[in-house]
């Protein structure tokens, strides 16, 4: 029998103890052993639950006990939550995590430090919740080079999103509802501004390029500028608009990411992806796109990713499966000066004006045209500063859209 600790009994932490409770017969059989939840730790107060004993406030009750295997860091944040894992690997324990934050953040250090004591720190639900997604690029995916990862990668926004433009849902609303459904993260502006995809699309690029993405070098922009009339203005153009997490990654391994409202063609398998689901295209150079769909964030789908990682760290007690990628290095970034690409244009100019600067825009026309005051167009795509003066140029510009590279 393998006995485990919960840090944390939050939204993950929590549906974390259900499934384990619920499929113990199942999860026994494949683990090949038993496993039996020994200590909850949580600073509030839980006398009331019904296994009130399994509480506790004081982590080195955990740490000191030889008997518990595995840890399962639910409590999100970087500290305690990086001196609880570090010091639990250092004790030879294993430890499963959801915390993106922590893995973005500490992930080369926690994963050396985990190969140096022949234990596991596995993190399959820090990126698309419920989706297997760490595991695919790591393992089923080892014999490529990953050239592309795109990714709607967090469920908050993209259930905003469709909240407000299919049924009309004020963003407050649509925000309040997420979070009542346990999908938002404790500071909302993680979702709403991109932070959080921003840290899983690190995490991707990381493992797939085997070297250190620093977040904070991610050019990244949330969904609050977006508004109702872009949406029908790229909707009228064949597109919808989406949070995309997107990384190239070229032959030296160097990475150019970006989290930004992107418009993504109507054709493309992302545009349909809507509510909480996520969905994760990966390029590799032989498999070439795959693609990866479920439920990105809440309490169950999470927590099963996450249980996942504990039969798998039973089953591998003392072998560690060699998870790594290298420490922070400065010179892997591509910088954004040297990255190509085309946008969705409002602007209050004519398109005599819009021609006479990018005579190869594409003028929205006819039918489509829904507000007079305005003109749409797309843009030639180019180098994104070029295509950004010709923009400026042609002046009165309410709104820009990224587009999707092909
Ligand atoms: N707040 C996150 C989301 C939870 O909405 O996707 C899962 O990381």
């Amino acid at each position: 029998m393998v006995k485990i600790a919960i840090l944390g009994f939050g939204t993950v932490g929590s549906g974390v103890y259900e499934i384990i409770k619920n499929n113990a017969v199942n999860i026994s059989k494949k683990a090949g052993q038993e496993i039996e939840i020994k200590y909850i730790l949580d600073i509030r107060d839980f006398s009331s639950h019904p296994e009130s004993h399994l509480f506790t406030n004081d982590f080195t009750k955990i740490l000191k006990d030889d008997e518990v295997g595995v840890v399962v860091e639910t409590m999100g944040g970087l500290h305690p939550a990086y001196e609880f894992t570090k010091s639990s690997l250092e004790a030879g324990k294993n430890a499963v995590t959801s915390n993106k934050e922590l893995v973005a953040t500490y992930g080369p250090e926690l994963l050396e430090i985990a190969y140096d004591n022949n234990v596991n720190y596995l993190f399959e639900a820090s990126v698309g919740g419920g989706i297997p997604i760490i595991r695919p690029i790591h393992q089923c995916l080892a014999a490529n080079n990953i050239k592309r990862i795109t990714g709607i990668l967090n469920g908050t926004t993209n259930y905003i999103l469709t909240q407000m433009f299919r049924e009309g849902k004020s963003f407050d609303d649509a925000l309040s509802d997420a979070q009542e459904k346990g999908y938002a993260e404790r500071n909302p502006a993680a979702d709403v501004e991109g932070f959080d995809a921003c840290r899983k699309i690190a995490i991707l690029s990381s493992l797939a390029s085997g070297r250190q993405v620093d977040y904070n070098k991610i050019p990244t922009e949330g969904i609050t500028k977006v508004t109702l009339e872009d949406v029908k203005a790229a909707g009228s153009m064949g597109y919808s608009i989406k949070l995309i997490g997107y990384a190239d990654i070229n032959e030296n391994s160097e990475v150019f990411a970006r989290v930004s409202p992107m418009a993504v063609p109507n054709y493309h398998m992302l545009a349909s992806v809507e509510d909480v689901f996520n969905a994760i295209m990966v390029r590799g150079d032989s498999v070439s796109d795959v693609m990866f769909y479920g439920k990105g964030a809440g309490k169950l789908p999470t927590a099963s990713a996450v249980v996942a990682d504990v039969i798998d760290s039973v089953k591998h007690l003392q072998k560690s499966k060699r998870i790594m990628w290298n420490d922070t290095d400065p010179d892997n970034m591509i910088s954004r000066h040297c990255i190509e690409g085309s946008f969705i244009v409002r602007t209050l100019k004519d398109t005599d004006t819009v021609l006479s600067v990018m005579p190869d825009a594409v003028v929205r026309t006819g039918d489509n045209e829904q507000n007079t005051e305005e003109t749409v167009f797309i843009t030639p795509v180019g180098l994104e500063d070029d295509i950004e003066a010709l923009v400026n140029e042609v002046g009165g510009i309410i709104s820009r859209i990224r587009i999707l590279p092909e």
